[in-house]
């Protein structure tokens, strides 16, 4: 008898369920590199930028996970039993020495990888059983691209840095670093694996031995600092606000414009629990992906509106992460406690600023705070929701750690302004102020 099949099947949906599953833990992992980084990165621009890239990395590892549940999981937990040389080579990227390499491992190594995997699995998928697969796909692709271009021109600037900064130029070798990680990558069978693997069973033990390699004897485990990195450009703070009274208007606007650009602390500790945290439901790492990204908004909404007035960033004003470092000895846990326990006033507090600025004609401060205001309302349930979860639902001891770690907060604070006058900024700030009061027309100035 002769079979009339027609078209030849290309995959089945197991084998579409595996490959989604190493590809949803290629953006879950590079997510949460970057995420553990963030605190350590010195490059600002780096520094800004990337969380709107770990917020990318969340949306498509969420709609990846998804797809793959709604492929006859959850036969086998998602979020469990992943490859273990995949994942051994992907806690390699934290590794990395610095802000060049980090690039190195993520964009041009792992990204890149990723964006051709992905190309092959539209290739080689039947348009039309998997759907709902090449549709998520395709827009993937480009944005992933984009990604790489990103990191490509934040490369070249830092380059462009250390040539001109002799006293910072990097002392490793980055070139080793990417060809050792595209070499531990190539040897796994890459991103999607090799054909022998996907007969393999689930989580069965590792049989390439990549910590072994002598490059990594001198690259110990990443153990993220206790005082966040701040550009090495940037003049020497204690604190980010003064306390002085406000006479006039304008001095109201510099210094909202400059505790939003000190928001930076409250992306870095959402990014770094993230990586910290390795067990925690998925929502979690949606719920800090978003987080981390609204604050990078937030600082880049002062960035923004002091350029304008013309404010050399961390020359004119500090830049300094007072509030993560005022308890960071204490834990990550006490550091997101007190990102909670500030932001419980946050939605009030920023809805006056919006009225305020706008009663005064600065439509672009009120429309900043506006912005910022709709996201505070939302932090405030994923800081009550996790920094509870981590406290095993214990509301007492909610309660007890905001008071306590707000408590330590004004005690660090009040130290550091008992010993540091605000200088050389207050004078500088006074200086620009002055400047921008004496332009033709200065009071409408931004
Ligand atoms: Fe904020
Ligand atoms: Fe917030």
């Amino acid at each position: 008898m002769v079979l009339a099949m027609g078209i030849p099947g290309k995959r089945s949906v197991e084998e579409a369920s595996y490959l989604l599953k190493r590809l949803y833990l290629v953006e879950r992992e590079t997510m949460r590199t970057l995420g553990g980084y963030l605190v350590n990165v010195a490059d600002w621009n780096l520094k800004t930028q990337l969380p709107r890239h770990i917020w990318q990395d969340a949306q498509r590892a969420d709609a990846l996970r998804t797809r793959i549940l709604e492929l006859r999981y959850p036969k086998r937990d998602v979020d469990q039993e992943h490859d273990e040389d995949l994942l051994a080579v992907l806690n390699l990227l934290i590794r990395c020495k610095g802000d060049a390499e980090l690039l190195e491992g993520i964009y041009f190594v792992v990204k890149r990888a990723l964006a051709h995997a992905y190309s092959i699995y539209l290739e080689t998928a039947d348009l039309l059983d998997d759907a709902p697969t090449v549709s998520l796909i395709r827009r993937f692709i480009p944005e992933i691209k984009e990604q790489i271009h990103d990191a490509v021109e934040l490369k070249a600037q830092l380059e462009t840095r250390q040539r001109r900064d002799a006293g910072h130029a990097q002392t490793t070798d980055e070139g080793e670093w990417r060809y050792f990680l595209m070499d531990s990558l190539r040897r796994i069978g890459g991103v999607l694996g090799s054909n022998k693997d996907r007969v393999k069973s689930p989580g069965a033990a590792s049989n390439v031995s990549i910590e072994a390699d002598p490059l990594l004897a001198v690259r110990p485990p990443y153990e993220p600092p206790l005082v966040p990195v701040r550009d090495p450009r940037f003049a020497e703070a204690r604190y980010h606000y003064p306390i002085r009274p406000v006479s006039k208007f304008i001095e109201r606007q510099v210094y909202a414009a400059i505790n939003h650009v000190n928001e930076i602390w409250a992306a870095e500790i959402p990014a770094l629990v993230m990586w910290r945290w390795n067990d925690m439901p998925w929502d979690f790492y949606l719920d800090c992906a978003r987080w981390a990204y609204d604050e990078s908004r937030h600082c880049l909404m002062g960035v923004r509106r002091l350029q304008a007035w013309g404010f050399e960033i961390g020359i004119d004003y500090p830049v300094i992460a007072d509030h993560y470092l005022a308890v960071s000895g204490q834990g990550e846990l006490a550091v997101l406690a007190l990102l909670h326990a500030f932001e419980v006033n946050g939605p009030y507090w920023k809805s006056q600023m919006k009225t305020e600025f706008e009663n005064q004609g600065d439509t672009s401060s009120s429309q900043d705070f506006d912005y910022d205001w709709a996201d505070e309302s939302i932090h405030l349930a994923y800081g009550h929701k996790w920094v509870l979860h981590r406290l095993k639902g214990d509301m007492d001891a909610l309660e007890d750690l905001k008071e306590q770690v707000m408590d330590d907060w004004n005690k660090w604070v009040a130290q550091a302004r008992a010993v540091w006058d605000y200088e050389p900024f207050l004078s500088r700030i006074d200086a620009r102020i002055a400047a921008i009061e004496g332009e033709p027309n200065g009071s409408r100035h931004g």
